[in-house]
């Protein structure tokens, strides 16, 4: 049977943008930024997605591209038989990741489903009196209500349901539409809420807090914010257990992939800070001026607040809500598909029973955290401290050292003779990352 490949020539950089553009940017990123003190994590972690994400970002691509296969697979060929168990913890990551993402998509499926039932301030009211007795915003008792319970529960349910069945049905023209639809509407929404944001009377506060690092307080605390920051750049580019190895292997060898990779990151990182430029400001002039204590619950908690204040603002706020789930499903799509392709390539399954069965007990492994947001804790900072980051260092040293031939090579396809700066890639894959990633994965572990 022929590989499917890419409908369009735009197929692979829209789903993979699609892949990276999702809830880490828009749910992720404020609250780890947040939590690790504003403006000292966006400059770790903007330094780990140049540094480390893109170098790392283009070794995905070449091995998916090369070996034309799964990420098990890739491995297998790459490295031999032993690599299928480290290939393993690719799936197990799809696994836990998908799980909880699932019901945080949720639950801006709950919130875009309240822009229709009136304005966010109505919403609000509700929550005054309780939010005036515990001395904390509305929005945030907001939030823990809708966050839990059977609606959490449902609304997991119908996301998980809607992803299993794209990936069942093998839809790409579908993603890639969606995709194009989604990523400059939320730029402009971005866009839009930033210039509001910048007028509101406190938002000269969160900019300080966002935008003006102290380096004594990143010398003081790298060993909380490196692996903080390495989890979330994993995390936001999709990186680290298989997908950009799944979609590039549905590639054919003209593309540019330094040129891709430039252009996922840079969406990517765009959509992350600007996110940060709503939320910050946002969050000062409600007088939350610890923004890491909304934890999971920041965006929705700043977004509701802001989007009470304006005029018309539960039509902004059911568009934001609604592109958000949308930009949730394309991340969700791949992060199964990855799943999918590998028992459908090493198991002999049809495409459609691999989703729904890889689907469904990924289905079942959310559940808890419907009930509890600690499940969410958990299956977070597992993934994204541990999981991520192991993967990412296993590909690194098997393309840097135990297969490194063919990675110049296969790069040099659609660009041309890429002179000494293909060999510099392959040497900074081969030290400085993997030095990098071996300290983050062992302070990952520490504090986990
Ligand atoms: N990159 C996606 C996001 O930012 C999440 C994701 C992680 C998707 C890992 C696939 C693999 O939302
Ligand atoms: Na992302």
């Amino acid at each position: 049977m022929a590989r499917e490949t890419w409908a369009t020539r735009t197929g692979f950089i829209l789903a993979a943008v699609g892949s990276a553009v999702g809830l880490g940017n828009i749910w992720r990123f404020p609250f780890v930024t947040g939590e690790g003190g504003g403006a000292a994590f966006l400059v770790v972690y903007l330094l780990f997605v140049a540094l480390v994400g893109f170098p790392a970002i283009l070794v995905e691509f070449v091995v998916g591209r090369h070996t034309d296969r799964n990420p098990v697979g890739a491995l297998i060929q790459l490295g031999g038989d032993a690599w299928k168990y480290i290939g393993g913890v690719f799936i197990v990551t799809g696994f836990v990741i998908l799980s909880y993402y699932s019901v945080v998509a949720g639950w801006f499926i709950r919130y875009f489903l309240e822009g229709f039932r009136g304005s966010y301030a109505g919403h609000l009211e509700g929550y005054e009196a309780a939010a005036a007795e515990a001395g904390a915003p509305a929005a945030e008792l907001m939030f823990g209500d809708l966050s839990t319970g059977l609606f959490a529960f449902v609304f997991h349910t119908i996301f998980m349901a809607v992803t299993i069945g794209i990936v069942a049905l093998g839809i790409r023209r579908g993603i890639e539409v969606a995709t194009k639809a989604m990523v400059p509407a939320i730029i402009i929404l971005l866009a839009g809420m930033a210039v509001w944001a910048f007028t509101l009377p406190d938002s000269g506060a969160g900019y300080e807090y966002y935008l003006s690092p102290e380096f004594s307080v990143i010398a003081d605390n790298w060993t909380t914010l490196l692996p903080a920051a390495a989890g979330q750049a994993f995390f936001t580019l999709s990186l680290g257990m298989g997908v950009m190895i799944t979609y590039a292997s549905y590639l054919g060898e003209d593309r540019n992939l330094t040129k891709d990779a430039g252009t996922i990151i840079g969406f990517d990182t765009g959509i992350a800070f600007l996110t940060g430029l709503v939320v910050f400001p946002v969050f000062f002039s409600a007088g939350i001026t610890e923004p890491g204590e909304g934890g999971a619950g920041a965006i929705f908690i700043s977004m509701t607040q802001a989007f009470a204040d304006i005029s018309g603002g539960h039509i902004l706020g059911l568009v934001f809500f609604g592109t958000v789930a949308i930009a949730a499903l394309s991340s969700a799509i791949s992060l199964l598909e990855v799943v999918t392709a590998y028992v459908i390539d090493e198991k002999n399954v049809e495409r459609w029973k691999a989703a729904l069965g890889m689907g469904g007990v990924i289905y079942l492994l959310g559940v808890p955290v419907t009930y509890d947001l600690i499940f969410l804790d958990l299956l977070d900072l597992f993934a994204d401290g541990i999981l991520l980051v192991f993967g990412a260092l296993v590909l690194m040293i098997l393309v840097g050292w135990i297969a490194p031939n063919f990675a110049v090579k296969e790069l040099s396809k659609g660009i041309g003779d890429l002179g000494s700066l293909g060999q510099a890639w392959i040497w900074v894959v081969r030290i400085p990352i993997i030095i990098v990633l071996i300290v983050t994965l062992a302070l990952g572990i520490v504090d986990y």
